[in-house]
């Protein structure tokens, strides 16, 4: 199991882990494959299931992300790449913000197992709703196919994101516009992340793992 440059992410062989925290020994959240090496236990992240993992393994190496940062991840879904960040996290929160009901029913079956995943059931396009829950944080990751996601990635980071801090936007092309071609929207996308005085670190495109999609890191 050898550690990789971005802190807490682990290869071994052509797959890419994460480490299972002591207290949820054993415990899986989705089907991925628990290893166990020199004590410990990894389980695995796969790329098709997570944009985050997908970005990893397309070439994104850094992101400023530490054991004792806090998140706020926007679009939570049942907490698939939710459980992989709280890894890296392990002294850190995350902030878990979901609209759906039933998705959130799953993912408070994951927020159980786990002591450092906070979830609150709201509206990214409403960053005010949820200011008594969340503090100010050191990463925001955003994965909402809705057409303005880059208007909700920009309004939070606005309220949340600490000076000097990074980000990463899971861009969904055909959410935004159909009938351009993906790279356009992205385009888009990064030009209205400049105007807003957002710098953009590091694109990659997702293709392969999840069409249409690219990742853009970005730093406050
Ligand atoms: C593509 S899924 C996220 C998958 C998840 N990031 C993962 O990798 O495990 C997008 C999620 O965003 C949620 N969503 C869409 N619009 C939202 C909004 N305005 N506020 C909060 N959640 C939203 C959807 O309900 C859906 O669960």
């Amino acid at each position: 199991m050898k550690p990789l440059s971005m802190s807490g992410v682990y290869k071994y062989k052509n797959k890419i882990f994460t480490e299972n925290p002591n207290y949820c020994k054993g415990l899986k959240v989705y089907d991925e494959i628990i290893i166990k090496y020199n004590n410990k236990e990894f389980r695995s992240w796969n790329p098709y299931k997570s944009k985050l993992s997908a970005a990893i393994h397309k070439g994104l190496k850094i992101l400023d992300i530490s054991e004792k940062s806090d998140v706020l991840y926007l679009g939570a879904a049942t907490g698939t790449t939710v459980s992989h960040l709280a890894d890296i996290v392990n002294n850190g929160v995350v902030y878990a913000i979901e609209k759906s009901p039933f998705a959130l029913k799953k993912l408070l079956k994951l927020c159980n197992q786990r002591k450092n995943i906070i979830p609150i059931m709201s509206d990214a396009n409403h960053p005010e709703r949820y200011n008594v829950s969340v503090p100010l944080v050191d990463f925001i990751y955003q994965d909402i196919s809705q057409r303005n996601q880059d208007e909700i990635f920009i309004n939070n980071i606005r309220k949340y994101l600490k000076i000097n801090s990074q980000g990463i936007i899971m861009v969904k092309a055909r959410s935004i516009d159909v009938s351009l071609k993906p790279k356009q929207v992205y385009n888009m996308v990064i030009d209205k992340l400049e105007l807003n005085k957002i710098k953009i670190i590091d694109i990659i495109d997702l293709s392969n793992y999840e069409k249409d999609h690219a990742a853009i890191v970005i730093s406050s």
